[in-house]
This record gives structure tokens, sequence and C-alpha cells, in this order.
């Protein structure tokens, strides 16, 4: 009696602290046995897809285990298309032609983003009708979109399954893949081109490290490409580049010397100047400024409390128009004047110390000197990454990219054998070590 009350309270008290666990559903004609060639028909998507009017690639989706022990239903969820009709299913040894596989970012954003919204062969429009992408990378190569890590978009989880860090979340991706290569055998042997975006520049090169630790990986491992990637924490990602984008962007400080020799002073009192070698021999020295614990989460700085809102992009550029407006209201003589000459005062600034306001939160500073000082915008349009328009097929800039209708929609999850034991969501905030609000222990 007491022994179970002990277990329904262990069990009461795991349910409120552990993020929601999930499993694959299991449709009919699923092979029974290990991964191997026979799941291709299984995971052969044949049901018409809702909205999709029009034909595109042969393709296979489902759930398939990373095979981490004691954690049977951590599994990553892929959607792969074909080249050609028939490459994917290639017999092992039978093909040498290129494939590729696709990870979106976050920590925690589901792939599917990326194969329907940017570069896969099925695009969910803004009135969230269905168009063919004519330039889906899937017409380059086999290509693969996988959500990862465990518990992400369409993977499965145990509650007290999600990755504890990258070096996991690697270890878990290759037992994913060695399970895909049994189903897709050609994969073994052909060259694999891993690519992907944003956080994806963290998750590859730990997938890449865990490759060269192999003494027999599954795959041929080619090439890899990062595209907007975060490579580190939030010091080295958000405010380390600061320097080399006023050097970029001389405009952004007016194209003053004295300015920039200061965010070069105070760019080396906080360390940032890494003067790295290639290749670097052994890991990169840990950056951890005054202000940032650990390197990882900055700490609160109350006096930039009042600036953050500028981190959101719609916000500052709200902020530079109303500047604008200022500026050409107030075409009084003295108010340039006065402008001109606080630019060019560099009193009460550091000079030789960590600046006492700012700290090491150089990026907010910078751009607040802009807005205060130089203002080199011209119009609020600002430039987005993600917004690069295809020079040989401009399209219109995406206004929603919510793919919930379209996967949570029943014909879809049964076409893509998806589960049925949570519903898709873009993104979670990823539970580091299952413990929920953790940040990734590996960025340092
Ligand atoms: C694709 O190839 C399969 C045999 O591998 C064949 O049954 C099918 O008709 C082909 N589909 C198309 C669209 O050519
Ligand atoms: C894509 O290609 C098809 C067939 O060539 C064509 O009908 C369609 O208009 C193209 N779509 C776009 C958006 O260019
Ligand atoms: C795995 O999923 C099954 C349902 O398929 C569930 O019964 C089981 O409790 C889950 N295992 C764990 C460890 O959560
Ligand atoms: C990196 O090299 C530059 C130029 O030699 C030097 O000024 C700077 O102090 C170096 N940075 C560090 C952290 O050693
Ligand atoms: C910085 O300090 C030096 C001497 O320590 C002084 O000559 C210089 O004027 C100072 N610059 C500013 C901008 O205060
Ligand atoms: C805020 O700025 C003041 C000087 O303006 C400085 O003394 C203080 O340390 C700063 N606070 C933080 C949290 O950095
Ligand atoms: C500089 O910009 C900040 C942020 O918008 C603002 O709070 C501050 O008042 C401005 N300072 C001057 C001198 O314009
Ligand atoms: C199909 O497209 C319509 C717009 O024509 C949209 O309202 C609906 O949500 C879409 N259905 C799915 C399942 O995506
Ligand atoms: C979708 O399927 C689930 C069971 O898998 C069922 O509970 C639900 O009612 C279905 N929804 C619709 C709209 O058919």
């Amino acid at each position: 009696m007491f022994r179970l009350f002990l277990l329904a309270l262990a069990c009461g008290i795991s349910t409120a602290q552990n993020p929601p666990g999930s499993f694959p559903h299991d449709y009919p004609g699923k092979p029974s046995g290990a991964s191997g060639p026979e799941w291709q028909k299984y995971f052969e998507v044949t049901d018409q897809l809702p909205n999709v009017t029009f034909p595109f690639a042969r393709n296979f989706a489902g759930n398939i285990p990373v095979d981490r022990p004691n954690h049977p239903n951590n599994t990553l969820f892929f959607w792969a298309f074909e080249k050609e009709n028939g490459s994917l299913t290639a017999n092992a040894g039978e093909s040498n032609e290129p494939w590729g596989l696709w990870l979106n970012g976050g920590p925690g954003s589901s792939s599917l983003l990326g194969a329907l919204f940017e570069n896969g062969p099925l695009q969910i429009q803004d009135d969230y009708t269905m168009a063919a992408n004519n330039w889906s990378w899937s017409n380059l190569a086999d290509y693969v979109w996988i959500d990862q890590p465990v518990g992400v978009g369409f993977s499965t989880v145990d509650s007290d399954g999600y990755v504890n860090d990258e070096d996991q979340m690697a270890a878990d991706f290759f037992g994913f893949l060695a399970n895909l290569v049994k189903v897709f055998p050609s994969l073994q042997t052909r060259p694999l081109h891993i690519t992907g975006e944003s956080y994806a520049g963290t998750y590859i090169p730990y997938i890449v490290k865990a490759y060269f630790g192999m003494t027999n990986p599954p795959v041929n491992l080619a090439k890899f490409a990062i595209g907007d990637g975060v490579l580190a924490n939030d010091a080295v990602s958000e405010h380390l580049p600061t320097l080399n984008v006023i050097e970029t962007y001389p405009q952004l400080i007016g194209y003053d010397p004295e300015v920039y020799n200061y965010f070069k002073e105070q760019t080396h009192l906080c360390g940032y100047d890494l003067n790295l070698t290639y290749p670097q021999n052994g890991h990169f020295p840990d950056i951890t400024p005054p202000g940032f614990d650990n390197g990882n989460t900055p700490t609160v700085n109350s006096n930039l409390s009042s600036l953050t809102h500028l981190a959101n992009k719609q916000v500052l550029l709200t902020e530079v128009k109303a500047r604008l407006g200022e500026w050409s209201e107030s075409a009084s003589k003295e108010k340039r004047e006065s402008w001109t000459q606080e630019k060019r005062d560099l009193t009460g600034r550091a000079n030789g110390t960590i600046d006492p306001f700012y700290g090491c939160f150089l990026w907010p500073e910078v751009l607040v000197y802009a807005l205060n000082f130089s203002l080199p915008w011209v119009d609020t349009q600002g430039f987005d990454v993600y917004d690069v328009t295809d020079g040989l097929s401009p399209q219109s800039v995406r206004v929603q990219s919510d793919a919930s209708f379209f996967l949570n929609d029943n014909r879809t999850r049964t076409a893509l054998h998806a589960p049925t034991s949570k519903d898709w969501t873009k993104y979670i905030p990823y539970p580091f070590g299952s413990v929920p609000g953790s940040k990734d222990p590996s960025l340092r």
C-alpha cells in the first residue's frame, strides 16, 4: 500500500516535471522486423494529399527509431522525395548519385518548415493552398527533410528521453541514419550532403564530429553546408561579430574612424577578437565576457532592459521610421549639428575600459549608436535573410508559415504515416535533458 502510494507520487512528480512524451503510430502493413528494404512499401506515400492537385515526385515518410537504449519511442520523422522515379529505391551499390538531407534549426524547429515553405517540392501558400516548387532541392538529388532532435515536429520521444546535449543529438541522428540506409540501401555509399540553416549551424558540426569519430559510419559524408548558421552561444553569435558588421557596413557609424576604434577597443576588451587558425588545433577558446554566465546565457543587464525590444526587427524598423521622420522634419541646422557633435564626442565613453553602461553587449550598442547619430537607413524595408527572392522565379514573400492545418489534417497524417500521439507544431522550446526551460549545455 505504502509502496504503491510512493509510486503514484513519483509518477505524479514526473508527469508534472517532464515535457510531453509521444510515440509512433502503427499503420496497416507495417513490417514486423528490423529496418530493411521491405519498409519502403510501408513508408511510400500513396494516399492523395489534401490540396495537392498536381503531380509531384514519388516520396516516402514516417518515423524511424534512433535506437537509443531504453528509449524505444525515440524516433525521428523523415519525408524523402525522389529526384527520379526509383532513384531512392536503388539497390545497394547500384547508384553513385549524390543525396542530401535538410535540417531546420531552433533548437526545436521542425524541418517540415523547410520542406513546405523553403526548399521542398510542395509549398504552402499564404492562402493555405498548395503549389509546386519547380526549384525544389529534390530536383537536384534525392532529398530527405528530417525532424530532429527527438520530440521536434513529428518526431517522437519518451517524456524523459529528450537529448541532453549535442553529442547525444548526434548519436541519435546516426542511430536514425543507420536505420534509414537499411531501408534505402543505396544511400550507404552514395555521397551525402548534409544541409541546414540557423541552429542547424550547431547540429551539423556535432553530426560531423560524430561521423569522424566512427570507425564504420553508416553513410558516406561528402559535404555539408550551413546557411545563416548559429554556431555558438549568445555572446559569440550576437555580439562577437559586431565589429565585422561595422567593417562591412561602416555607414552604421557614419564612417567615423574614432567610433570604429572605440568599437575595436571594446571588441578586444571583451575578448571578441579571437585569432583562429585553419585548421583549428583543438577547441576554440571559451568566450565568457563579463555579463555572461558561462558564456551561455546573458545575465540580465538592467541598463539594457529598455533596449531589448530593438532585437525585434519590426520594432527596430518602427523606431527607424520614427527617427527618419524626426530627421527630415527637423531639418534645422542646429539639430543636425548637435547630432554631428554627439557623434564625434566620445568623452564619457569607456576609453580603455569596458563600457560601464553596455558592458560587452556590443550589438545593441551599435544599434543605438546608429539610431541616435548616423541613421544610415533610407527606408524601413530592412533586410531579411530568409526573404531573398529567387532570381529565376520572383515569388511573393510568404506572410505565414503555418503548416499545422495541412500536417495535422488526418488525411495528411495518415498519408505520411505520422504519429497520432501528438500534433505537429512548428517549434518547441527544446527541453534539453527533458527539463523544460533548459538551454543547450553544449554551447560554450
Ligand atoms: C515509378 O516506377 C515504378 C516501378 O519502380 C512504376 O511502377 C511506376 O509506374 C513509376 N511511376 C511513374 C510515375 O513513372
Ligand atoms: C512550374 O513548372 C510547371 C511545368 O513546367 C509550370 O506549369 C508552372 O507554371 C511552373 N510554376 C511556376 C511557379 O513557375
Ligand atoms: C512508448 O509508447 C508506448 C505506446 O506505444 C507506451 O505504452 C509506452 O509507455 C512508451 N514508453 C515509454 C518509456 O514512455
Ligand atoms: C588578434 O590579433 C590582433 C592582430 O595581431 C591583435 O591585435 C589582437 O590582440 C589579437 N587578439 C587576441 C585575443 O589575442
Ligand atoms: C582617452 O584617454 C587618453 C589618455 O588616457 C586621452 O588622451 C584621451 O583624450 C581620452 N579620449 C577620450 C575620448 O576621452
Ligand atoms: C549600468 O550602468 C552603470 C553606469 O551607467 C553601471 O555602473 C552599472 O554597473 C550598469 N549595470 C549593469 C547591470 O551592467
Ligand atoms: C539614443 O537611442 C536610445 C534608444 O532608442 C534612446 O533611449 C536615447 O534617448 C537616445 N539618445 C539620444 C541622445 O538621442
Ligand atoms: C486547403 O486549402 C484551403 C484554401 O483553399 C485551406 O483553407 C485549407 O486549410 C487547406 N487544407 C489543408 C488540409 O491544408
Ligand atoms: C482524426 O483522427 C483521430 C484519430 O486518429 C480522430 O480522433 C479524429 O476525430 C479525426 N479527426 C477528423 C477531423 O476526422
